[in-house]
């Protein structure tokens, strides 16, 4: 946890931002895993933890717009509890941890919450994505769970967006801990990529470092020679030499900040031609991005000038043609970049989605887009000095989006259909990098990942060693 007067801080900018109401922040419960006492790891929603910093379940946060109040609702550890968890701090202390000294009973939230909604107060709350949390806010709000949806509060969403887009230096040390754990992660599955093994020994190994680094992996590690599909959890494949391995993995630290990196290896450590090629321009997009994403410019200028590099290098390959702005105005880079250049990051590795992309990535001045290849994208706001985004270009070859658009026809003058029938084999490419927008530009997070074809085949070949002293082949 950081000091209290981060959390006091925090929650008194909110108020500054919100003119009146309650806002209320339930805690996360227990996720069973298959049986009530057997849960998953421990995960605190981000907005509780950004405001309230405690880590456990049955607590409520309170802050009231109109009076000023905080109060922390909690339950006052028992016996069993210290038996099982060891000893922990009393309710009083918990509040004092985190500069709240109104404690009050769990038990008691439901009536607080009916006298306030009786007195003809607003109720703010934020949208749930668990299901026990929005059954727990309808009996709280004596509604039905259909109907809690009517205390979503958009100001609420704006104004937590504000704060919690922009990274402070704490949060920034946090994030470059996520980031340099990520380096391990990435560097050790590089030197493990070797043919013979199998996904799931790679995968097993970056989860772990990720836990050793000190929290768990900050989404389920993708990781797979079928990098064509872009989520692969599959960890099936046995690695075979002439095909690549993407690896999309981050940390979490123990306060919740995220890594998201990405790194494509050729399975024994060597780009062959045609890899190297459709390599250098991912390559090449990723690093464009890098080189001009600055303060107060669109995210969308950036992911046009990623997929305008695209287009150019996949002609210079043969693989599409015409003219580029009119490719680029259809969105036909769409077929081998069906996503966008990045989305933010900070407590959650999409950061803060759960109030919808749009309201996250968008704002008054940059609506979302509706054209193929554009509305894909996540984060298309403008950018400020403490933003947090990822800059991940890819090209992939999915062989039943290539028969789709073949069979269609779609965006013919653009797309080479002859040549791409070659290319059903090679699987996708994505580089991926955690980038903080600084106030004259930017830098990407954490100790360097290799990333160019020679450090990348340079950390293999380190590897040929380094695996053979683990057994590992
Ligand atoms: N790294 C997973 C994603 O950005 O969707
Ligand atoms: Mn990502």
């Amino acid at each position: 946890m950081f000091t209290k007067d981060v959390y006091s801080g925090r929650r008194a900018a909110l108020k500054k931002e919100m003119k009146n109401g309650i806002a209320f922040f339930p805690a996360n419960n227990e996720a069973p895993f298959n049986y009530p006492d057997n849960t998953y790891i421990y995960r605190q929603d981000s907005n509780f933890s950004y405001f309230f910093g405690l880590k456990h379940p049955d607590l409520v946060g309170v802050i009231d717009f109109d009076s000023g109040e905080e109060i922390l609702f909690g339950q006052e550890v028992t016996i069993d509890d210290v038996i099982w968890c060891g000893p922990l701090p009393s309710l009083q202390e918990q509040g004092d941890m985190i500069g709240v000294s109104d404690v009050r009973s769990f038990g008691k939230f439901g009536d607080y919450i009916q006298q306030a909604l009786a007195k003809g107060r607003t109720v703010h709350l934020l949208p749930t994505y668990r299901g026990d949390t929005l059954i727990q806010c309808a009996k709280w709000l004596n509604t039905t769970t259909d109907n809690v949806a009517n205390y979503h509060s958009l100001p609420l969403i704006k104004a937590i967006v504000k704060l919690r887009e922009i990274k402070s230096d704490i949060e920034i040390a946090e994030m470059e801990k996520a980031a340099n754990t990520a380096y391990y992660m990435h560097t050790t599955a590089m030197k493990m990529c070797k043919p013979g093994m199998i996904e799931r020994e790679i995968a097993g190994v970056v989860e772990g470092l990720s836990l050793s680094g000190g929290g768990p992996v900050s989404f389920p590690v993708i990781l797979s020679v079928d990098g064509q599909t872009l989520h692969n959890h599959g960890h099936r494949n046995v690695l075979k030499e002439g095909r690549m391995m993407v690896c999309d993995a981050g940390a979490e630290t123990e306060n919740y900040y995220a890594s998201d990196f990405t790194r494509t290896t050729p399975v024994g450590g060597k780009f062959n031609q045609r890899q190297r090629e459709i390599y250098e321009i991912v390559l090449k997009a990723n690093q464009e991005v890098i080189a001009n994403t600055r303060p107060y410019i669109p995210y969308m200028v950036m992911h046009t000038l990623a997929c305008r590099t695209l287009i150019e290098g996949l002609k210079g390959v043969g693989l599409m043609k015409g003219n580029t702005d009119d490719a680029l105005k259809v969105g036909a880079h769409y077929l081998f970049m069906p996503h966008g250049l990045g989305h933010m990051l900070g407590m959650d590795v999409h950061d803060m989605e759960g109030f919808g992309e749009t309201n996250v990535g968008y704002d008054d001045i940059t609506p979302r887009s509706t054209q193929q290849g554009f509305s894909c994208l996540r984060c298309g706001k403008t950018l400020k000095p403490g933003f947090v985004v990822t800059d991940e270009p890819g090209i992939y070859f999915i062989p039943k989006l290539i028969d789709i658009w073949k069979a269609e026809g779609k965006n013919k003058d653009f797309i080479n259909y002859e040549r791409l029938e070659t290319y059903k084999d090679f699987g996708g490419i994505r580089i991926e990098d955690d980038v903080l927008i600084t106030n004259d530009g930017c830098r990407v997070l954490g100790r360097p990942i290799p990333k160019t074809v020679s450090e990348v085949e340079e950390i293999c070949a380190q590897g040929r060693e380094w695996i053979k002293m683990q057994g590992l082949y």
